[in-house]
């Protein structure tokens, strides 16, 4: 496959899969598929209800948008971003990765490379993946077909560490498949490609740099609740030990969101399959997951330590992190639910989320904002930097 023979289609155009069909559509023309039908139809008017790709940026994009699959046929380069959440039991749910492998094994053709870019447990991509790719086309691996594996990094609501800037840690089933995939992708990433050695290097590298991140947020977490019981500011502390060179600057926060708060739980699995118990990545998933509850917990310990009489209280903030619109696993709705039963009255103002009705509660205009005795600042979001709070949850956000 040479590079002016390759056809793009992008499978799955969410956070991830836009902008990285706008960066591809800069250069070239290329399609882009997605089973939700408002979504295509948002976007063949230029709108990302994400907020993530600007309108102009879409517009000049040479992008064919379709929610019919059949679209997928016309490409040999496939790249396919879909959600791989966890189940009620906290265990990885395939469905929608194998709904798209199934769909593109439907319509790819011989000659294909089928790359994936959602977050997944080393061995997902061949153990599980091919396979249904080999049965809905009738074609074999290694043979007809080949796959590749680069893992998304991107930071939504991030535009300074955007698609192009961030190396982009590539794989492919052989040789010949990794030069291609490395070169289709070194035409948009300004920050060069890192060729990983194998498929499954690929996945685990990407599931590591997540899990890494919340079990070293668990620690601080776990810090400021023993120096919250030392009545110690937290704040103070991390500024004093930080000015050592070696002292690695994270913070506590709410974990929440759909990767780091779900990629532990792949790898818990894979470690579990392997008959390994993987003791400090499930401690600090425990600990982060419960962080909202303890929040909520120091609010009420405040307003009864303050005699303050509060009975309507006001959350700034409902979104997994600040400056975005997804409230995927945000952990607000556990403060919210802790809060709850201690008979407060909630409501929330947070303008990035259109709906009225948020968690249970209202989602209120600013206009409002003074019939609420009491103001938690619990999202960082930039717009909030001049409405006055009376506390403030862990002032720092980190799940990235
Ligand atoms: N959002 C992030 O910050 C981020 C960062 C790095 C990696 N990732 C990983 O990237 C993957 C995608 O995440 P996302 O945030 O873009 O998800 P998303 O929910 O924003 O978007 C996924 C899109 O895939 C579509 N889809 C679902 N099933 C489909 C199918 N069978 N065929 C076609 N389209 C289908 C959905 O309609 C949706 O538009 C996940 O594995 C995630 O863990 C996400």
């Amino acid at each position: 496959m040479k590079n002016k023979e390759i056809k793009i289609c992008i499978v799955g155009l969410g956070y991830v899969g836009l902008p990285l069909a706008v960066a591809f559509g800069k250069q070239s023309k290329l399609n882009g598929f997605d089973i939700n039908k408002k979504r295509i139809a948002q976007l063949l008017k230029n709108i990302d209800s994400t907020k993530e790709v600007a309108s102009k940026d879409i517009k000049k994009a040479k992008i064919t948008f379709s929610d019919n699959p059949k679209i997928i046929s016309q490409s040999n380069f496939i790249i396919i971003a879909v959600p791989t959440p966890i189940d009620k039991y906290k265990n990885p749910d395939l469905k929608p990765l194998l709904g798209a492998s199934k769909l593109v094994g439907q319509y790819m053709k011989v000659g294909s490379i089928i790359v994936y870019e959602s977050t997944v447990y080393p061995g997902c991509t061949e153990n599980d993946c091919v396979p249904v790719l080999e049965k809905y086309s009738g074609l074999k691996f290694g043979k007809d077909f080949e796959v590749g594996y680069s893992p998304e990094r991107i930071n939504p609501g991030d535009k300074i560490n955007t698609v192009d800037k961030i190396v982009k840690v590539v794989s492919g089933s052989n040789q010949k498949t990794l030069n291609i995939v490395a070169s289709v992708y070194e035409k948009i990433i300004k920050a060069g490609v890192h060729k990983a050695s194998s498929i499954q290097v690929a996945e685990a590298a990407k599931i590591i740099e997540n899990t890494q991140r919340d079990v070293n947020i668990a620690l601080m977490n776990e810090l400021k609740m023993i120096l919250d019981k030392a009545d110690i500011d937290y704040e103070e502390v991390l500024k004093a030990a930080g000015t050592k060179w070696n002292f690695l600057k994270f913070t506590p926060g709410l974990v929440g969101g759909h990767c780091i708060s779900v990629d532990p739980y792949y790898l818990t699995q894979k470690a579990q399959r392997l008959h390994h118990n993987p003791q400090m990545i499930l401690a600090g998933r425990d600990i982060n997951d419960n962080m909202a509850k303890y929040e909520a917990k120091q609010i009420v310990s405040y307003l009864h330590k303050n005699k303050i009489k509060a009975k309507k209280i006001l959350i700034l903030g409902a979104t997994f992190k600040p400056n975005i619109t997804d409230t995927r696993n945000s952990k607000i709705e556990d403060l919210i639910q802790e809060l709850k039963k201690h008979k407060y009255s909630i409501a929330i103002y947070d303008p990035f989320i259109k709906s009225a009705e948020i968690f249970g509660c209202q989602n209120i205009k600013k206009s409002e904002i003074n019939k609420y005795d009491f103001l938690v600042k619990a999202v960082n979001h930039k717009i909030f930097k001049n409405i006055k709070h009376h506390y403030e949850i862990l002032k720092y956000h980190n799940a990235k």
